[in-house]
């Protein structure tokens, strides 16, 4: 299940480019969830390959995760203009693309507030639940979800990227073996 190519389902569809679809491996244990393309990620069509998309790859790969490892995905799919924070009825319209993507996968990365507000209604600080796992039920499956930050909080923050790190290491060690 995926958007129609001119989908108007919310009013993002104004100011996009691209669509932005996942990237990665379909058939993956695992999917990491991003809050909605940034520019680069708009004009080219693929998640994560701006500036946080970088620092993201290079914590992955220095655990040993390759993209092709994972399912990389957004909560929604077109770029919110200024990259201001997606609303929560632009998150709600593309809500069923996002179930389908993330339903019956061992483990669901949120990576960041947007993430964690849409799929625990989670509104605090990350810092509270940081790579504190629960489980949530998407579609009649469940999967584990591990909360962490997202990779543009870490830019300027060693501490975050401690923490995606860890994200990271148990990711590889306990569900890519
Ligand atoms: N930030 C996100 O949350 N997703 C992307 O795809 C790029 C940047």
């Amino acid at each position: 299940m995926m958007p129609e190519k001119n989908c108007s389902l919310c009013s993002l569809c104004e100011f996009r480019t691209k669509i932005v679809m996942p990237d990665g491996n379909y058939d993956s244990d695992v999917v990491f969830v991003g809050e909605a393309p940034g520019e680069s990620e708009d004009l080219i069509g693929r998640p994560f390959v701006g500036r946080s998309g970088k620092l993201l790859e290079r914590i992955m790969n220095e655990e040993g995760i390759r993209r092709s490892d994972v399912l990389i995905t957004n909560t929604v799919k077109c770029r919110p203009p200024g990259n201001r924070d997606p609303t929560k009825e632009e998150m709600d319209a593309c809500r069923p693309f996002l179930d389908h993507e993330l339903s019956g996968r061992k483990v669901i990365v949120g990576l960041g507030r947007s993430a964690c507000r849409d799929l625990i209604g989670y509104e605090g600080k990350m810092s509270e639940i940081v790579n504190k796992e629960t489980t949530i039920t998407v579609n009649g499956k469940e999967s584990v979800f591990i909360p962490t930050y997202h990779p543009a909080a870490c830019i300027y923050s060693r501490g975050s990227i401690a923490e995606l790190k860890r994200t990271m290491n148990t990711i590889k060690n306990r569900y890519l073996g």
